[in-house]
């Protein structure tokens, strides 16, 4: 009945569209899962994961077992039901980690003949991950919080003309060449690096335990490239022209784009050094599927209700907690595990660190596979001006009852522009100005103090919602604002992680349109 429900809704929203595109307007993390899933049960034929590496991870359910992905698109274990799923170019894949997803499939009774993995794809290099590592380790205050995957350092070598592509793995008698070229480039960046600190990397796990080490070389060009080989024959039948296969379904199929990451984190529009190295938004999530944004129908954007949270470094204006939660939450020191023990201060204590940490733990804003606290703060909307800039209007609310105990919620509006003189191209900031849309440049906003409006909160579950008409007003109102004042278009609210947990709101629209 929820399940017919559901698939009517989606059928509506869809209505005449064939591509859709679902991202994330913020830095990830936004429980993109729940709705790539139920797009991917309910509508979609072909599933594409078009950027980004395993420094994603997604959650699926089936049959009440949990499965924990990095670079398999969501639809992969719809195997029954005949539904394609892609891995494309704009993507960069490490072997190991799709070859273990894969066993996962294997032993759980899934068949993968319906991936197809792009033969132009990047190749994420044993070395790669090295380097990464490495660097962030070295790098003392000036870390950039990356997940370790060795997604920069791939996507480096792509740009610099030099990287290897899945293809490269079809032709064994060529690959040596290919791989050596590779890792005399990247050698050149690891010579003044402590012995110590590259062999404790290159026994990781990651790296297979050693078995690539050579202690004077560092890395044994023969090992990788026999374990290169090995990949190329095991992937073989899966590895295709998706670029050519995609181009064909265009406008015939129902094609789900599955973004990575989110605009803010974004090379293309986000604040560098805090950012991934792959374009997040609508436009980078279509090229790297092989077509352009004209070609996708409805691109939805998700963003959290009425919060937000951010992993790993970087300028985070409305954080609850300031700088003092950012080093709390980057330090190591803290999991999930830790924090359960301190006492539940509650989501309205007055101070803003320790709500912070109240509201993490209501929203479960731990890491899914390391358990390291996500930092949260209030909803930014010069930071969604700022995404809104890369299309994707029509949004997605997700995890609203974290807030449903809230007395007062707050809502940054604009920031306060508080740093010395800063030449903005033809603008010069001063301080005190004002800033409506984010400025993303890391100087400047770091510089950024947000102003907040207050509206009440709802006081009441929202799990007891059915529909639209029974969201309270208070919510209603709030949202209301935030359309007015970004030009937003809600399509759906998520009120918890459960399918029947959700609710379409045709009547929001019909106010805009
Ligand atoms: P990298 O993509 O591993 O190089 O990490 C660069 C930055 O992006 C770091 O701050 C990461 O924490 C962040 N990041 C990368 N992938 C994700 C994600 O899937 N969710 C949230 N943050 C991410």
């Amino acid at each position: 009945m929820i399940k017919d429900l559901i698939i009517a809704a989606i059928a509506l929203l869809a209505n005449g569209y064939k591509t859709i595109a679902i991202t994330c307007k913020q830095w990830g993390d936004t429980g993109k899962g729940k709705f790539v899933d139920l797009f991917a049960q309910y509508w979609a034929t072909i599933i594409v994961r078009a950027t980004g590496g395993n420094n994603a991870g997604h959650t699926l359910w089936h049959k009440g077992k949990k499965f924990v992905f990095h670079i398999l698109p969501s639809g992969i274990l719809y195997d029954k039901e005949g539904k394609i799923n892609v891995i494309a170019h704009g993507t960069v894949i490490y072997p190991k980690i799709l070859m273990d997803e894969l066993k996962i499939l294997e032993k759980n009774g899934f068949s993968y003949d319906n991936l197809k993995i792009a033969l132009n794809a990047k190749l994420i290099l044993p070395w790669h991950i090295l380097l990464d590592r490495a660097k962030e380790s070295r790098a003392g205050k000036d870390k950039v919080g990356s997940t370790g995957n060795g997604i920069t350092p791939a996507y480096v070598d792509h740009i610099g003309r030099n990287g290897l592509i899945v293809n490269d793995l079809l032709n064994p008698s060529l690959l040596k060449a290919k791989l050596e070229r590779n890792w005399k480039q990247t050698y050149k960046m690891l010579v003044d690096y402590d012995q110590d600190l590259i062999r404790n990397i290159m026994v990781m796990e990651i790296l297979e335990n050693g078995l690539f080490y050579d202690d004077e070389s560092i890395f044994n060009i023969d090992a990788v490239t026999a374990m290169y080989i090995h990949y190329g024959i095991l992937l073989k039948s899966l590895i295709c022209d998706t670029d050519t296969f995609i181009k064909e379904k265009v406008g015939k199929e129902n094609i789900l784009l599955e973004g990575a990451q989110g605009d803010l984190l974004s090379i293309e529009s986000g604040a560098a050094p805090h950012v991934t190295s792959s374009p997040c938004e609508l436009n980078g999530l279509a090229t790297g599927a092989g077509i352009h944004q004209g070609q996708v129908d409805l691109s939805l954007g998700i963003i959290k209700g009425f919060i937000m949270t951010r992993v790993g470094k970087g300028p985070f204006p409305t954080e609850y907690g300031g700088s003092y939660s950012e080093e709390w939450c980057n330090s190591g020191e803290h999991t999930k595990k830790t924090e359960l023990k301190i006492s539940d201060p509650g989501v309205n204590y007055p101070e803003g660190f320790l709500k912070g940490i109240a509201l993490r733990r209501r929203a479960d804003e731990y890491g899914a596979t390391t358990g390291r606290p996500r930092r949260v703060g209030r909803l930014d909307l010069p930071l969604l001006r700022a995404a809104l800039r890369n299309g994707s209007r029509d949004i997605i609310l997700t995890k609203l009852d974290v807030l449903d105990e809230m007395k007062e919620i707050e809502i940054c509006t604009h920031y306060i522009y508080t740093g010395s003189n800063y030449q903005y191209g033809e603008r010069l900031l001063q301080n005190g100005d004002t800033i409506q849309e984010a400025i993303m440049h890391t100087t400047v906003l770091e510089n950024s103090e947000p102003e907040y409006v207050y509206f009440p909160g709802w006081l009441r579950p929202l799990k007891d919602c059915s529909s639209y008409e029974e969201l309270p007003k208070e919510l209603k109102d709030i949202l209301e604002f935030i359309i007015t004042s970004t030009g937003i278009r809600p399509k759906i609210i998520s009120i918890g992680p459960k399918p029947e947990e959700t609710i379409f709101c045709p009547e929001i629209n019909r106010l805009r349109l």
